[in-house]
């Protein structure tokens, strides 16, 4: 057996915290730390480190979800509501259509919740402070399971992958978007230039938190590549699992039922 699987998670407790082992234990502190500092200026930051590209990722992953009115979404890792703002009118509060928001930081919570106030979103939409790997909500009640850039966050994926398929009615459709630990190899050498160079330095002049995106960058080398998730989505009891590639492999996103 090797020191590190595919979850990260070692035989003597330990697990990555970008690149380097932590136990267990300490990674989630170390990881909601990271957002507490950032979440003033996650969304602009964003916007900035992919030219707007997320936006459109984000706009995929809604279209393949195809959430429908009155269906309940829990969007897990749902830092500042993007992915549930997206979705919500198409769940169509009025017919009893809701989404979730699930995220551990206390700060993005905040932050989002204030963002959708400011924009006139008030009903259809519930802010839940939860970890992923104990989600706050009971067995088989949503719909749909969402999360987005948040997987790679977790310290057991494993057991956030069982989470989902817990809260998942049967029927219920799992989506998740994520970094890929490599994309072609045409464009590895530029991406590796813009990852360990330029978004560091970036993330310090917009958050003034350079370590926040140097771990970014090292949480996503460590992330399990397409067909190592989509493995351990099969083994969690997710069904029909599936992953498209997007811009080049740079993010992929991940797909599977609840039959
Ligand atoms: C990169 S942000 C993604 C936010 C949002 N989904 C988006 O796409 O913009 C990652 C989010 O995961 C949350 N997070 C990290 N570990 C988590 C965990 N174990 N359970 C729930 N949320 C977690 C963080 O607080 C943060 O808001």
């Amino acid at each position: 057996m090797s020191e590190r699987d595919t979850s990260g998670e070692s035989r003597q407790g330990k697990t990555d915290f970008g690149f380097r082992r932590v136990p267990e234990s300490e990674k989630a502190p170390l990881v909601r730390a990271v957002f507490d500092s950032v979440a003033g200026r996650y969304d602009l930051m964003n916007d900035l480190m992919s030219a707007g590209i997320h936006r459109w990722w984000k706009a995929e992953m809604i279209a393949w979800l195809n959430p429908r009115p009155g269906q309940r979404l829990i969007d897990v890792a749902g830092g500042t509501g993007d992915i549930a703002c997206r979705a919500l009118p198409r769940l169509a509060p009025e017919t009893g259509g809701q989404v979730i928001v699930c995220d551990a930081t206390f700060e993005m919570v905040e932050t989002g919740r204030a963002r959708a106030i400011d924009d006139g979103i008030l009903d259809g939409i519930e802010w839940l402070r939860g970890d992923a790997e104990l989600l706050p909500v009971a067995d088989r009640c949503c719909d749909l399971y969402t999360i987005a850039f948040g997987l790679r966050n977790v310290t057991r994926i494993e057991r956030a992958l069982a989470e989902a398929r817990r809260v998942l009615k049967p029927g219920g459709r799992f989506l998740c978007l994520e970094f890929t630990p490599a994309v072609t190899p045409f464009l590895q050498p530029l991406y590796d230039l813009y990852s360990f160079q330029f978004l560091p330095w970036l993330g310090q002049i917009v958050t003034g938190d350079r370590d926040a995106y140097t771990y970014l960058v090292e949480s996503i080398r460590r992330f399990p590549a397409q067909s190592e998730l989509s493995e351990l989505m099969a083994a969690a009891g997710l069904d029909r699992v599936r992953f498209r590639n997007l811009t080049g492999g740079v993010a992929a996103l991940h797909s599977a039922w609840r039959l």
